[in-house]
């Protein structure tokens, strides 16, 4: 078998490349779509998830990043910048790195992931804390990035972080042979659903899939503007990913859940810690706590009858599990080493 060639290479012609451009790529995309047995089993469905963190930083951004980063490089930007809930940091410096060009990331003081940050250190970024939220970082780094024409803002208010990300929809109806029925997936800054949405419909429009999937865009219930209709000014939930009250593609997502006759919910703190170990403990996949949130929300419109028996359900886990240890660890009782011993793992196994 070749090796995936990058979701440029795979989806060249549905892409805005030039043909004479230097990609930067770290081969992303073309991550499995893994079938969910437990999920599949306890909700009558046939449920599948898009696991997002086998990508090269460990999740969705780098589809955006290849398309941003190239794009900056070849319109001869020397620098990129972004506000982060960390994933998009870890992602910009990374590509930024693989490009040669300077990279400056704005994070809200204390609220990101361990293994965000230190993707970001590693990748030589230059890392500016801010005393504010996602939100006040987003409007500093569009600022900023307004005023200093060389510097690249690769938030995905930068259209080809879109046109990159919409490559996921691709890559299900290619698996699939159609769309789901449903497509779950967290919502924080807009983003991802509004790229979706769009790669979905282009596939509809050329006829390569007959259907659409009902968007379900699920948010964390103190970061939920999007299900509150109105933004929130101090966000607050432990999936910090999506610690974001004021969603920059506000519009487009109401149109993707409007077009597709989809839904917005919520998920209290506790359901996206509920549906995170379960992911982690019943399918064998490590997820960080936002990536939940469109399991938590398909459980939920499961139950209220939303989302109907027998459907095909996709949920994009977006993130992996390994970025956030500080909450898997949390709560984990002390245990005591054990001597060198046989007998001493037998009485730790209880077979003894
Ligand atoms: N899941 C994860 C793991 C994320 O990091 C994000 C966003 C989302 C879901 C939500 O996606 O913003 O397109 O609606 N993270 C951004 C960041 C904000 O800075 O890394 P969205």
């Amino acid at each position: 078998h070749r090796q995936w060639p990058g979701l440029i290479e795979a989806y060249r012609d549905r892409l805005p490349v030039g043909d004479d451009w230097r990609v930067v790529t770290l081969l992303e995309g073309g991550t499995p779509l893994i079938a969910a047995p437990h999920l599949s089993e306890i909700t009558d469905c046939e449920v599948y998830l898009k696991v997002e963190g086998l990508n090269p930083t460990g999740s969705f951004k780098d589809r955006g990043m290849t398309m941003a980063v190239s794009t900056a490089v070849n319109n001869g930007k020397t620098a990129v910048l972004c506000a982060s809930t960390g994933n998009t940091s870890a992602s910009a410096a990374a590509y930024a790195t693989r490009a040669g060009i300077t990279c400056a990331v704005l994070i809200p003081e204390g609220k990101i992931a361990m293994g965000k940050l230190a993707q970001a250190v590693m990748h030589g970024a230059k890392i500016i804390q801010v005393q504010g939220n996602f939100d006040d970082c987003l409007e500093l780094a569009r600022k900023a990035t307004a005023e200093f024409g060389e510097i690249e803002l690769v938030n995905s208010v930068n259209p080809s972080r879109i046109e990159g990300q919409k490559t996921a929809a691709f890559e299900i109806v290619d698996v699939l042979g159609r769309a789901p029925d449903v497509h779950a997936l967290p919502v924080g800054n807009a983003g991802n659903i509004t790229a979706y949405w769009k790669g979905y419909t282009e596939y509809h429009r050329d006829g390569v899939s007959s259907t659409l999937p009902r968007m379900l865009g699920v948010q964390a219930a103190g970061a939920a503007p999007l299900v509150n209709g109105a933004p929130v000014k101090e966000p607050e939930t432990i999936a910090t990913a999506i610690r974001i009250g004021s969603p920059a593609s506000w519009n487009q997502a109401v149109a993707a859940k409007d077009e597709s006759s989809g839904q917005f919910r919520a998920a209290t703190d506790e359901k996206l810690l509920e549906a995170y170990r379960l992911i982690a403990g019943r399918e064998g996949v490590f997820v960080e706590p936002a990536s939940a949130a469109g399991v938590a929300g398909l459980l939920a419109a499961r139950a209220d009858g939303w989302v109907a028996a027998g459907s095909t359900v996709v949920c994009t886990v977006t993130g992996n599990g390994l970025k956030d240890p500080d909450t898997a660890l949390a709560g984990m009782p002390e245990v005591e080493a054990i001597p060198v011993d046989p007998v001493a793992v037998a009485d730790a196994l209880g077979v003894r």
